[in-house]
Parts: structure tokens; sequence; C-alpha cells
């Protein structure tokens, strides 16, 4: 890949601006001053270094966010904060995107990434992909639902949807539940309690296939998935 192209993508700035960098005798590969902009690295084996620090490259970026409420699952809003605006600098410069969508009130586990691929097969309706909840409801959830939910429940738009699987935790005036769902149809997890005559009072997602939330991220944390991590993504296949 061209020298400027590698720095431009990474965020250095803009084709024009890196030439200057270049120009300035900042840049050195394996310890050479490299002032062409047309010259070639090769990303896998040459270190490139600008003013002494070593610039990583790589193409694609996985996050994991532990999603907080009051912040929307997009790119970029007029009037409300995106995950993307939680991210610093040196990974909004990658240009990812959040993999679907959870509502503005809704927690946990957020998969961000510019790798296009492997999101859409993450969320295509074909693959299946479990997603599994936490969530609060505001009446008592019973046995009588987790069969409603085994078989598909009718949403409000007289949509029928896959069949569900519903774990009752706690069960109260307030019950506690665990929901995995293979579809991501909009409010989903809501609109299936309302199917059923309850509310969602918080919602959480807890696991997207193979990853389940790491726990140690605070709400509005985040963290890089690691080889291993986006390897399991990337071999996942729903049985
Ligand atoms: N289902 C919902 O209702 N909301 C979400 O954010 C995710 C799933």
């Amino acid at each position: 890949m061209r020298i400027d192209k590698m720095l431009a993508n990474i965020g250095y700035g803009s084709r024009k601006e890196v030439k200057q960098l270049l120009k300035s005798g900042a840049v050195k590969v394996d310890d050479v001053v490299v002032k062409d902009a047309k010259q070639h690295v090769d990303t896998a084996k040459q270190t490139v270094t600008l003013n002494g620090e070593v610039v990583e490259y790589k193409e694609f970026i996985y996050l994991m966010m532990n999603k907080p409420q009051g912040v929307l699952s997009a790119t970029e809003d007029n009037s409300c904060e995106t995950v993307i605006d939680l991210l610093e600098m040196e990974d909004q410069v990658y240009e990812p995107f959040p993999v679907g969508r959870l509502d503005k009130d809704t927690e946990g586990l957020l998969l961000i990434t510019n790798d296009g691929q492997l999101a859409h097969r993450l969320l295509s309706p074909k693959k299946h992909v479990p997603k599994t909840y936490f969530a609060v409801i505001d009446r008592e959830v019973t046995e009588a639902d987790v069969a409603a939910f085994s078989r598909g429940v009718t949403l409000d738009d007289g949509y029928e949807t896959k069949p569900g699987d519903l774990k009752i935790l706690k069960s109260g005036v307030r019950s506690d539940i665990e929901l995995t769902i293979t579809e991501g149809k909009f409010h989903q997890v809501k609109r299936m309690f309302e199917a059923v005559g309850k509310s969602v009072v918080y919602l959480q997602r807890i696991s997207m296939g193979p990853l389940p939330l790491d726990e140690t991220l605070e709400l509005g944390e985040y963290r890089e998935l690691t080889d291993e991590e986006v390897e399991l993504l990337r071999n996942y296949q729903v049985k």
C-alpha cells in the first residue's frame, strides 16, 4: 500500500496533508526517512514511525461497547449523542458503525466495527444469530408466557415472531427474565411482551452469537475484541 494512503486511512490527515508530513521528514519506514508519497509499504512486515512513534495499521476495527441508556445506536444525529461520539478519536478515524440497533433506553452489548461483511453476516435474518437479553418486566411472567414465546407470538402489526427462548429468573409483581431471540425486528423484545399484555421496564443485551457482554466494562466503556473473539464471530455458524 502507498505510504500516503496508509497514513491518510488511519487519520493522519488528507492525502495532501500527509504529503506535507512526509516532506518534513517525520516519517520513517524501517528506520529510513521516507519523503516520497508514492512509496509502497508492506504493513505486515515493515515498521512505520511518525516522529519516532510506531504507527499501527489495521484495516478493520472491532469494538465491544457496554451501551448506556440515553445514547443512540447510530453514527450521527443532530440532537442526540451517539455511540460513535463515545469513541476515542483514534477509533473514530476507522469510521466504524454499530452492528444493528439497541433502543435509546436499552443497555448492554453493542458491537461496533467497520467490517461491513462481518456486520452483514451477523445481522442477516437468514443466519438466525441468537441475541440474549436480560429484562425486568412490570408484571408476573408465567409458564404460559414461556410456552407462548416458544411457539412465537403475534406482534402489534400482525407479524408472527420466530420462537423465543424465555427463562424466568425471578417471578413476582415484577419479574426478571432472560430471552433469546434470533431476529431483530424493531423493538422486538418490548413488543413480544406487549403481545402477552406486559411491559419491559428495563432491557439489557447480554450476548450476541458467541460473544457475552464483558461485565468488566462500565456503562459507556468499550474495548477492542481480541483476535480470538473476532475469529469466533467470523466462524460462527448457528446449529
Ligand atoms: N428489543 C427491543 O425491544 N429493544 C432493543 O433495544 C433490542 C431488542
